[in-house]
C-alpha cells in the first residue's frame, strides 16, 4: 500500500506518495521542475542534470530521486535557476545549436530552456565540435552536432526483440549518437515518429517533414516552457 509523506517545496507544505520521483511529485502538484533526460515511464538516467534541486540542503537530480518524509525540497531559488542556466549553457557550447536553421526550432526544448532562464551569451566558452551529419537510414536524419546526450532515444527506441536502434560510439569528446544501419532499414513508422518526439532537442529529425509547421504556430511560440504547469498551481 502506498504511503503518504509530508514534505516541503520551497517552504510550502504538500503531501504525496512516498517513493515517487520528485520531478513527478512536483508536476502533480503544478510546480515545474525541467527535465531534459527524463520521460516519464522510462528508466531514469538522470544524465542531463536540469532538474537539480536542493534536498536538506544538498544537490539532488529531481528526476532520480524518490520522495521522502519530511523532505525540505528547494525549487525556485536564484541559486538553483542560475544552475540550471549554467547547465543550459553549457549544453549549447558544447554542441552546435544554430536554431534559427534547426527544423526543431520552436519545439525544441533545450532551445525553450534557453528563453526560460534568458540565456545570452554563454559563460562557457564554445567547443565548435565537429560531428557529421547521418543522413544513411531511409526515415531518419541524425544531426550529430545536436545530440545533447540525454540517451532517451537509446532508452525509449527498440525492437520486437528489445535491442535499441540508438547507441553511443566513442568516448570523452568524440562520444556520439549512432543509429544502428541494419536495424534502421527495417524500422516502422511509429518507431521514426517516436523518435522524433522523444528527442528533446533537433538531432533526430523525421526525413521530408522538416519545418512542417508555420513560425507562430510551434509548440513554444505562444506558451514558454513549464508555463502550463505552473497555470495549474494557480
Ligand atoms: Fe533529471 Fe536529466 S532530467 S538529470
Amino acid at each position: 500500500m502506498s504511503e503518504i509523506v509530508k514534505f516541503t517545496i520551497d517552504g510550502k507544505e504538500y503531501e504525496g506518495v512516498k517513493g515517487q520521483l520528485l520531478v513527478e511529485v512536483a508536476a502533480e502538484k503544478g510546480i515545474y521542475i525541467p527535465v531534459l533526460c527524463h520521460w516519464k515511464g522510462v528508466k531514469p538516467a538522470g544524465s542531463c542534470r536540469i532538474c537539480s534541486v536542493k534536498v536538506n540542503g544538498r544537490f539532488m537530480a529531481g528526476c532520480t530521486t524518490p520522495l521522502e518524509a519530511d523532505m525540505k525540497i528547494e525549487n525556485d531559488t536564484p541559486e538553483i535557476l542560475d544552475i540550471r542556466k549554467a547547465i543550459v549553457e553549457m549544453l549549447f557550447v558544447e554542441g552546435n545549436h544554430f536554431c534559427p536553421s534547426c527544423e526543431k526550432s520552436g519545439n525544441c526544448d533545450l532551445q525553450a530552456l534557453g528563453y526560460r532562464y534568458q540565456m545570452m551569451v554563454p559563460r562557457f566558452p564554445y567547443e565548435f565540435e565537429r560531428r557529421d551529419i547521418d543522413a544513411s537510414s531511409p526515415k531518419l536524419i541524425i544531426e550529430k552536432n545536436r545530440c545533447i546526450f540525454c540517451k532517451r532515444c537509446v532508452r525509449m527506441i527498440k525492437d520486437e526483440q528489445g535491442k535499441s536502434y540508438f547507441a553511443f560510439k566513442g568516448r570523452g569528446k568524440h562520444l556520439q549518437i549512432s543509429l544502428d544501419k541494419k536495424l534502421a532499414v527495417t524500422m516502422s513508422e511509429e518507431n521514426a515518429h517516436k523518435a522524433m518526439d522523444a528527442c528533446p532537442v533537433g538531432c533526430i529529425l523525421r526525413k521530408e517533414v522538416g519545418f512542417a509547421v508555420p513560425i507562430g504556430k510551434r509548440k513554444y511560440d505562444h506558451v514558454s516552457i513549464g508555463t502550463d504547469i505552473e497555470k495549474l498551481n494557480k
